[in-house]
C-alpha cells in the first residue's frame, strides 16, 4: 500500500465504526520483552497511529514515532496528548529517511515491504543503534497464510525467522522465531477476532 492508501485507511478508521485502526497497546509480546530493558532513546519506525511508541514513552522511554501517513502521526499526536505523554512524531519514509542520532531501541512492527526494501531499511536501522542497542521486529510470518490468522495474503512481504536472521547476521541475534498470538487476548486490531495468529519476532543487538 502507498501512502495515499495508509492515509484513507487511517481516516475511515477514525470516521467509521473504529476509532483506531489498531489496538491501544502493542502485543504482549513486545511489552514482555522491552519491560526489562533499561530506558533511553527508542525510534518506532512505521509507528501507525503509535501504540508501541505512546507505550514505551509512559515507561521513560525518550521516543521518536515515525511514519510516512500524515494522518496516522495525527491520530498518534492525539492518542499521546489523550495519555499525557511526550513523543517527537515525524511524518517520513522510512526507506530514504536519515536518522540525526543513535538509538539504544529501534522497534519494527508489522510493517510489511517488498524484500528488496526490507532487507535495506532492517541493514540500515541495525546500523543506527547505539552499543547495547537492541532492534526489534515483530510481524505477520509467512505461515500465517495457511493457518488462516487475520493479515496479509501475499507471502512475499511477509517475515520469515530465516529471512530476519539472514538480514542482520546470526551473530546479532538474541532470539528469531514464528511466535503464535492468542487473538482473543492479544488482538493485533480492535475487531472482535478470535483465534491465533503466526508472527515472527526478530530480537537483534547492535
Ligand atoms: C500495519 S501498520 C503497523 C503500525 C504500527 N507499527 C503498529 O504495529 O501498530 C503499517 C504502518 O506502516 C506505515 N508504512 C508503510 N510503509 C512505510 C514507509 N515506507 N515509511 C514509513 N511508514 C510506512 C503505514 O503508514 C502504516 O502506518
Amino acid at each position: 500500500m502507498d501512502v495515499d492508501e495508509w492515509d484513507i485507511r487511517y481516516r475511515q478508521a477514525r470516521e467509521g465504526h473504529y476509532t483506531r485502526l489498531w489496538s491501544a497497546l502493542p502485543a504482549q509480546l513486545v511489552q514482555d520483552t522491552v519491560a526489562p530493558w533499561t530506558p533511553g532513546r527508542a525510534l518506532d519506525l512505521a509507528t501507525g497511529d503509535g501504540r508501541n511508541a505512546i507505550w514505551l514513552a509512559a515507561r521513560s522511554w525518550s521516543v521518536t514515532g515515525l511514519d510516512f501517513s500524515a494522518e496516522a502521526i495525527a491520530q498518534a499526536g492525539e492518542h499521546a496528548r489523550a495519555a499525557g505523554v511526550d513523543v517527537d512524531w515525524l511524518v517520513a519514509d522510512a526507506t530514504t529517511w536519515q536518522p540525526p542520532e543513535r538509538f539504544d531501541l529501534v522497534t519494527v512492527m508489522y510493517l510489511h515491504l517488498p524484500e528488496v526494501q526490507f532487507r535495506s531499511l532492517l541493514a540500515r536501522a541495525l546500523g543506527w543503534l547505539a552499543p547495547g542497542g537492541h532492534l526489534l521486529v515483530l510481524g505477520h510470518d509467512r505461515a500465517n497464510i495457511a493457518a488462516g490468522g487475520p493479515g496479509p495474503g501475499n507471502p512475499d512481504i511477509l517475515y520469515t525467522p530465516e529471512l530476519l536472521s539472514s538480514i542482520v547476521g546470526p551473530e546479532r541475534v538474541v532470539r528469531c522465531e514464528t511466535v503464535s498470538r492468542d487473538l482473543a487476548t492479544d488482538p493485533e486490531s480492535p475487531a472482535d477476532i478470535r483465534g491465533a495468529a503466526l508472527d515472527t519476532i526478530l530480537v537483534a543487538t547492535a
